[in-house]
């Protein structure tokens, strides 16, 4: 199942650097597909005709797939989903939400259990290694740098908070999501309303 996201509307940025903070706490309730629009576009959305994104990327190698774990978002069906920027839709890779197993991967900080959505974030070095070598490791986690800064300035913007986590066993995170996310999953970003 693929499904189209709302078109972007212009979001004022002012203050919001001044009032960026981590959250972790989130009330029970959804978010609208509005706002899960923006906050995917703000990760990793297109921005011109050349398919360049709202994050740099070394080389615009683009390494990185953005999937999202849907538990509470109005009008979509729970579940994980990949971001396709190029058709700025979402297409369900999984019928069942994991933010409980991914909360308990995570050093069991359980709050992610509680958040709408929780983006996950994955690399596919390859892409970027087999431009620069080496060097490509270092450019795809300072690309995931990029993202995560959006992300906390949309969700902000929004009124929403979010928080980077990257505490979390990797060999957890990898069997949980095996089969459903392609890539090394490098930060999970749990997002949700404000108390
Ligand atoms: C790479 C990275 C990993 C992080 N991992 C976690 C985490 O696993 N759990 C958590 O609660 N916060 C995590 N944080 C958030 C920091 O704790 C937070 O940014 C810091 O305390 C400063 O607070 P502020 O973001 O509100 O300014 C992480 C931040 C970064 C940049």
């Amino acid at each position: 199942m693929e499904i189209q996201l709302p078109e972007i509307v212009n979001v004022k940025l002012e203050d919001v650097l001044l009032k960026r903070r981590s959250v972790r706490e989130y009330l029970g309730a959804p978010l609208t597909i509005r706002e899960l629009s923006h906050i995917l576009f703000a990760a990793y959305g297109i921005t011109n005709e050349k398919g360049f994104k709202t994050v740099p990327s070394a080389g615009a190698t683009y390494p990185l797939n953005i999937y999202v774990n849907v538990k509470d978002v109005e009008g979509i069906p729970e579940g994980i989903y990949k971001y396709i920027p190029e058709r700025h839709s979402i297409l369900r890779v999984s019928e069942r939400e994991l933010s409980y197993e991914l909360a308990v991967a995570a050093l069991r900080q359980m709050f992610i259990a509680t958040a709408p959505i929780v983006l996950i974030i994955a690399a596919k070095f390859e892409r970027t290694t087999s431009v620069y070598g080496e060097r490509g490791y270092r450019y795809v986690h300072m690309e995931v740098g990029h993202v995560a800064q959006n992300v906390y300035l949309m969700a902000t913007s929004l009124g929403l908070g979010t928080v980077s986590i990257g505490a979390f066993i990797d060999s957890e995170v990898e069997e949980i999501l095996k089969g459903i996310v392609d890539g090394h999953v490098l930060l999970l970003m749990p997002v949700g309303r404000k108390p």
